[in-house]
């Protein structure tokens, strides 16, 4: 097995364990908000639930879209099928694109309005938010102007920032285990951890396969 065989297999178990986490977390914060909503059981203030529960909506139009979002988005990034039903690629692209821009825009809007982690996470929402609309658009452009190989490196950008926030839950673990810093602060200084640990690791792969494989890269992974 080449090495990079072995570095997109262990890229590829990070991003499988990324996803099962953003779907149970969105599994789990989705039934919550409809729990307290429902049965009228409202969290107490200065609880991280609470933020949800008065922006259901808002909660809802992120969470929903974002599910989709991990799985169309790993869904584009396996060769064979992507190889095989170039068309299911094209189509599930469009979605893949739609859905990211409501997540790009209520992420920010959640940075904004929830912010439990303070102004920590807002500024990092707001510049992760806007950057992932912008590699979302460039990534669209490239494929426009069939520059497939910025095509990939934009998609990768996106895709790993949109992955970010099961990046957050491990580092949350380790600020509770290791420190006695509140709650609230250290949610607000995971945002900026992960967003850019995913930010370099994308880079790191995007300068490595590009370096590695040179002009014979086609593909997305
Ligand atoms: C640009 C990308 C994204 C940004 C800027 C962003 C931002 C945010 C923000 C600010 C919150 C609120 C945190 C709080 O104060 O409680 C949040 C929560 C959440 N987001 Fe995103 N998000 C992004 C992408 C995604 C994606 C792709 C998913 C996939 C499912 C997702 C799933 C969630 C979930 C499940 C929560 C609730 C977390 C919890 O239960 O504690 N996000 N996001």
């Amino acid at each position: 097995m080449k090495r990079v065989d072995i570095y997109r297999t262990i890229l590829w178990v990070g991003v499988l364990v990324m996803l099962l986490t953003l779907l149970v977390s969105s599994f789990i914060r989705l039934a919550r908000v409809t729990n307290s909503i429902n049965y009228g059981n409202i969290p107490p203030n200065g609880t991280i639930d609470i933020g949800y529960v008065e922006n259901p909506i808002l909660t809802f139009l992120h969470i929903l879209p974002g599910c989709f979002f991990i799985l169309s988005g790993a869904w584009q990034f396996i060769r064979p099928m992507r190889n095989r039903l170039i068309h299911v690629h094209q189509l599930n692209g469009r979605i893949y694109i739609i859905l990211g821009l409501i997540i790009g825009v209520t992420g920010i809007a959640m940075g904004i309005n929830l912010g439990f982690g303070g102004s920590a996470e807002t500024s990092a929402s707001i510049v992760f938010g806007l950057f992932f609309l912008y590699a979302l658009i460039k990534a669209y452009w490239h494929i426009i102007k069939k520059q497939f190989i910025l095509h990939r490196e934009w998609m990768i950008r996106a895709y790993s920032i949109g992955l970010a926030v099961a990046t957050i839950r491990p580092l949350t673990g380790l600020f509770f285990t290791f420190t006695d810093v509140p709650f609230h602060t250290f949610f607000g200084i995971s945002f900026w951890i992960a967003f850019i640990v995913n930010a370099s690791i994308a880079e790191i792969w995007i300068n490595y396969t590009r370096n590695s494989s040179g002009k014979k890269i086609k593909s997305l992974s």
